[in-house]
C-alpha cells in the first residue's frame, strides 16, 4: 500500500465520511471549468511549495509533490440537505469576524443548500455539556442577518476543553450531522478529539473547523480572519503613541499588543503606521542593559530625535523576569508576566540614571482590537471561508479545517493545523521589512 503523504508528521489528505452520491443543489452554478489562476478544479491540488528551490529539493516526481485539496463546491455531496442538522460553536478568545463566520455559514447552508435546522451552541464547548445548562440558539437567516455589524460572538465563547465523549453524546442526542467549530489551536485539538470519538462510534458526523486566531499563529493559512482588522486597529494606537511622544519633551510611547508566541500583530501594525522606532516580538529575545541593549538604544534615539515609540508584543522578553510561579489559563496556555509595565519601569529607571528627560505614555489596546467589528477585507474573507467550510462539510469531509494557502482556499487536516505554531521568521521578509521601517538593529544585545 502507498504511504500517505505527510508534512510535519501529519497527513495532507482529508478524511471523508463516505462516497458522495447526491447531486449538489449548486450544480447549476458550477458548469465545466478548467483550473486557472482564479479557479481550481476539485481534482487538482494546491502545492505546498511555491519556489523552484523548494520544489526541486523535494526530489520527487511532479505528481508526488505535497499539496492541499482545493476548497469549493463539489458536484456530488454526501449529506441530503433536507435531512441535515447542523451545529455551530465558537471557542476561545474573541477575534473580529466571528459573527461574520456564523452568518456566512447559516446563509450558505439555508440559501444554497436548503438546510434549515441549524443550532448554535453557547459558550464554547460548555454548550454541549448538560451541567452548564446553556440552551441552544436557533440560527436562521433572520437571526443572523445583521450580526456582522457587531464584534464578539452572538453564541458566546469560553476557554478550555470538555469531555469529547459527552460532546458526541450531545450531538447524537440532537441528531446533528455536521459540527462547525470556530476556534484556535486548543479548540481545534478538541475538534479532532470529537471527530475521533465520532469515528470510534461509527457515527457519521462531519467536524469542520474554521481556524480563529488573532495572533495569526496557525500554520498554512496565510493569514487568519480578523487579523487584518486587528492590526489596523492596533496601528491607530501606534499613531496615538506617536502623537503623545512627539508632543512632549523626552516623549516615549509604548504600545503593548497581543501576541503570545507570535509577533505578527506587532509587525503588521508597525508597518501599517511607520511611527515605531522599535518592535519587540516573542520570536527574538532581547537584552535591556549594556551598550547594545534596548535601553541605551532608546535613550540615544530620544536624545537625538526628541521622542521614540516602542511596540511590544505580550510574549516578548519573557526571559527578562525569572522565578515567577508557573500557571496556565483554561486553554492550557502558560500565563505570561506582563512585559509592558516591566518595560516602562526599566525605561523610567534607565532615563533617570542618565539624567535624560522622559515623558512616558503607555497604551494597551489589547481587548479593544480584538472585539471590534470586522473590516471590509475581513467581511469578504470570513464569508468566503464560511462558504468553503459549508461545501467541505456537505461533501462529507471531516476532521479538517478550511484555510487559504498561497491565495487559494484549501482543506487541511486538523492534525496539520495544530502541528506547530506559525511564527515570525527572524530570517524572513517580514522581519526584514520591520527592520527597514524602524531602523532598529536585527536584535538588541
Ligand atoms: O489566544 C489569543 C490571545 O489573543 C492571546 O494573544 C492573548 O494572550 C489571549 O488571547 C488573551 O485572551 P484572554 O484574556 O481572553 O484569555
Amino acid at each position: 500500500m502507498e504511504e500517505p503523504l505527510t508534512i510535519e508528521g501529519a497527513e495532507l489528505e482529508v478524511r471523508t465520511l463516505g462516497p458522495c452520491r447526491i447531486d449538489s443543489p449548486l450544480l447549476p452554478l458550477l458548469g465545466e471549468r478548467p483550473t486557472t489562476q482564479h479557479y481550481i478544479d476539485e481534482g487538482d491540488k494546491v502545492l505546498l511549495d511555491d519556489t523552484l528551490t523548494m520544489i526541486s529539493s523535494r526530489k520527487v516526481p511532479l505528481d508526488e509533490l505535497p499539496g492541499f485539496e482545493p476548497a469549493g463546491p463539489r458536484r456530488k455531496i454526501y449529506f441530503d440537505p433536507s435531512k441535515t442538522r447542523v451545529g455551530i460553536v465558537t471557542c476561545g478568545g474573541l477575534c473580529p469576524g466571528l459573527n461574520n463566520v456564523i452568518r456566512g455559514l447559516v446563509l450558505e447552508l439555508t440559501n444554497h443548500y436548503g438546510v434549515n435546522r441549524i443550532f448554535g451552541f453557547r459558550h464554547g464547548y460548555q454548550g454541549f455539556i448538560a451541567k452548564y445548562g446553556h440552551s441552544v440558539v436557533d440560527l436562521t437567516p433572520e437571526r443572523v442577518a445583521h450580526i456582522d455589524e457587531d464584534g464578539g460572538t452572538i453564541l458566546g465563547t469560553s476557554r478550555g476543553q470538555q469531555d469529547p465523549d459527552e460532546i458526541v453524546d450531545c450531538l447524537s442526542r440532537m441528531n446533528i450531522n455536521i459540527l462547525f467549530v470556530i476556534g484556535g489551536d486548543g479548540t481545534l485539538r478538541g475538534a479532532r478529539a470529537i471527530s475521533r470519538v465520532v469515528a470510534e462510534r461509527g457515527e457519521k458526523i462531519a467536524v469542520v473547523g474554521i481556524p480563529k486566531t488573532i495572533d495569526n499563529d496557525i500554520p498554512y493559512i496565510d493569514q487568519s480572519f480578523g487579523f487584518q482588522t486587528a492590526f489596523a486597529k492596533a496601528a491607530e494606537s501606534i499613531r496615538a503613541a506617536s502623537a503623545e511622544a512627539t508632543s512632549a519633551p523626552g516623549g516615549v510611547g509604548i504600545v503593548r499588543l497581543m501576541g503570545r508566541h507570535s509577533g505578527f500583530i506587532a509587525c503588521y501594525a508597525t508597518l501599517a503606521k511607520s511611527d515605531a522606532d522599535v518592535v519587540l516580538i516573542p520570536e527574538l529575545p532581547f537584552t535591556l542593559e549594556g551598550e547594545r541593549g534596548l535601553l541605551t538604544y532608546l535613550r540615544h534615539r530620544v536624545e537625538k530625535r526628541g521622542h521614540a515609540v516602542v511596540v511590544v508584543a505580550e510574549g516578548a522578553g519573557q526571559d527578562l523576569v525569572t522565578g515567577l510561579p508557573e500557571s496556565s489559563d483554561a486553554s492550557g496556555n502558560r500565563k505570561l508576566f506582563d512585559i509592558g509595565p516591566e518595560l516602562s519601569r526599566r525605561i523610567t529607571d534607565h532615563f533617570a540614571e542618565h539624567g535624560t528627560e522622559l515623558n512616558l505614555k503607555y497604551i494597551d489596546p489589547s481587548y479593544h482590537i480584538r472585539s471590534v467589528q470586522a473590516n471590509p477585507y475581513d467581511n469578504v474573507y470570513t464569508i468566503r471561508l464560511a462558504h468553503a467550510a459549508v461545501h467541505a462539510a456537505m461533501s462529507g469531509r471531516t476532521e479538517m479545517v478550511v484555510g487559504r494557502w498561497r491565495r487559494r482556499f484549501i482543506h487541511m487536516p486538523i492534525a496539520l493545523a495544530v502541528s506547530h505554531r506559525n511564527q515570525v521568521d527572524p530570517a524572513g521578509d517580514l522581519w526584514m521589512s520591520v527592520l527597514e521601517a524602524t531602523g532598529q538593529p536585527y536584535r538588541f544585545g
